[in-house]
Order: C-alpha cells, then sequence, then structure tokens
C-alpha cells in the first residue's frame, strides 16, 4: 500500500545564524523562507531561542507576514515565549527544551518530569489557535505525558539515530523513532520527527509511515551554500572583470 505523504517543513535557521555572524542585515532568513517554499517546502519552522543568536523577533513577526504555508515557532516552555507565540500566532508551536549554552537543543522535552508547566502551555496556545505541538525523545512515558499535557502533535527526535556511530546503533534509534511513531498515533497524535536529518540518513526516517512530517534545517542550509558557492563565486569574478573593462 502506499504512503501516505511526509511534509518537508525546512528550518531557516541557520540563515540567520550566518547573517548574525557578522550582525549583518543578510542572508535574510524571510528570503530564504520564500525561496524554500519555491523549492516545495510545506512548512517554514524557526527557533526563536531565548538568546536571540540567530532568529530575531523582527524575523519571527515578517515570517508571519510572508510566508505561504504553515509557519512552526519552536520555543521554550517560558512566560516571554508563551506571549510572543500568542501575539504573533504561528500555526504551529513546537515545545522544545532549550538550555543557556547549549550548541543545539540537545534532547527532547522531559513532560514527564514538567507535566503541569507543559499541560498549562499547551493551553494557553491552544486557546489562541495555535496548533500545540512537542519535540520528545522517541520514549513511550513522554508520549503518554504528551497526551496527557493536550498536545495535538509530538516531534521525535531524530538526533540520537543521526549521531549514531555504529551501524548496530542506528538501527537500534530507528526500531525506537518507528515504535514511538507508532504509538503515538495511536494516541491519536499527529506525527513529525527531526533534528539532525540529512541527505544521507534522511530515507528509513521518512519511509516511516506514522510520520506525516520532517522539520530539517541544518543539512539544507549547509547544503545551499555549497550548491550556490560556484555561481556565487562566478558573479562576483564576473563583477570584477567588469569594472576592468
Ligand atoms: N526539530 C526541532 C524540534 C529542532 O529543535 C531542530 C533544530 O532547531 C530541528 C528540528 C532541525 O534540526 P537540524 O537543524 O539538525 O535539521
Amino acid at each position: 500500500m502506499p504512503l501516505t505523504p511526509c511534509r518537508l517543513g525546512v528550518n531557516v535557521d541557520h540563515v540567520a545564524t550566518l547573517r548574525q555572524a557578522r550582525r549583518a542585515v543578510y542572508p535574510d532568513p524571510v528570503t530564504a523562507a520564500s525561496l524554500a517554499e519555491l523549492g516545495g517546502a510545506e512548512q517554514i519552522t524557526v527557533h526563536l531561542r531565548l538568546d536571540r543568536r540567530h532568529i530575531s523577533d523582527r524575523d519571527l513577526q515578517i515570517l508571519r507576514q510572508t510566508v505561504q504555508t504553515p509557519l512552526n515557532l519552536e520555543m521554550a516552555v517560558e512566560e516571554e515565549m508563551l506571549r510572543i507565540a500568542t501575539e504573533v500566532r504561528p500555526d504551529t508551536a513546537t515545545l522544545v527544551p532549550e538550555r543557556p549554552g547549549e550548541v543545539t537543543t540537545e534532547g527532547g522535552l522531559d513532560v514527564v518530569a514538567a507535566e503541569a508547566r507543559v499541560r498549562e502551555a499547551v493551553s494557553r496556545l491552544a486557546e489562541a489557535g495555535i496548533f500545540p505541538s512537542i519535540f520528545i525523545d522517541a520514549d513511550p512515558a513522554q508520549i503518554e505525558a504528551a497526551v496527557r499535557a493536550g498536545a495535538r502533535q509530538v516531534e521525535i527526535h531524530t538526533g540520537p539515530y543521526s549521531s549514531a556511530r555504529s551501524e548496530e546503533e542506528r538501527q537500534a534509534h530507528l526500531a525506537r523513532i518507528r515504535e514511538a511513531a507508532r504509538l503515538a498515533r495511536q494516541a491519536g497524535l499527529r506525527v513529525a520527527g527531526g533534528h539532525g536529518l540529512n541527505y544521507v540518513n534522511v530515507i528509513p526516517v521518512a519511509s516511516t509511515p506514522e510520520i506525516e512530517e520532517l522539520n530539517i534545517g541544518h543539512a539544507i542550509v549547509a547544503r545551499a551554500v555549497l550548491v550556490g558557492m560556484e555561481r556565487a563565486v562566478r558573479e562576483m569574478v564576473d563583477l570584477i572583470a567588469r569594472a576592468r573593462a
């Protein structure tokens, strides 16, 4: 039986990382989001971090006005972010853990440990008309807690699968992801996945029938830099040559 389609959500955070490396105005994640949509992205995802290291409040506001596909805001379970989300109203909000100083999101949100706080956040998001999703580890206890907290979707953390050091370890993580996806779907949740996925490792995850959405960022932005390099250099060479003509 053919599988139902799996949406690609493109995370444009690292376009903003490149901009912030020089505190410049380019490259603009807003432009990147439009181009990603032209390329077939079915969702745009951004993480407005508490330290604003890449995506800014301005980016989020403009993206809300310009993105034509659903906009998914990844956010910490913090009052400041809840206030911003309920004002800006992304289509989906994905609750993620955030640790100051971390290079990237390190694990799923521990819903079991913070159930009451997560439940309250989910309820505020849902009341504002935002589809509530929670980023969790591939762990049945977290799925059960996400259901109790009122989530409508879980995004399963694919980071441990992506960073596995051996084929055996990778297969074990894949089996966990697939079982978690099955349980989450059985519990009535929509199922997404993401973190660390790239052009080499995406296929086994994308072929998991219950996973309806994948959010991918770093690998796509990294590839865009490389596949666009030749043209970018040629354009600068031509410009310099024209100045000497
Ligand atoms: N999903 C979630 C919840 C994330 O926090 C991230 C990273 O911001 C991603 C997906 C995308 O991960 P990557 O940039 O490794 O593709």
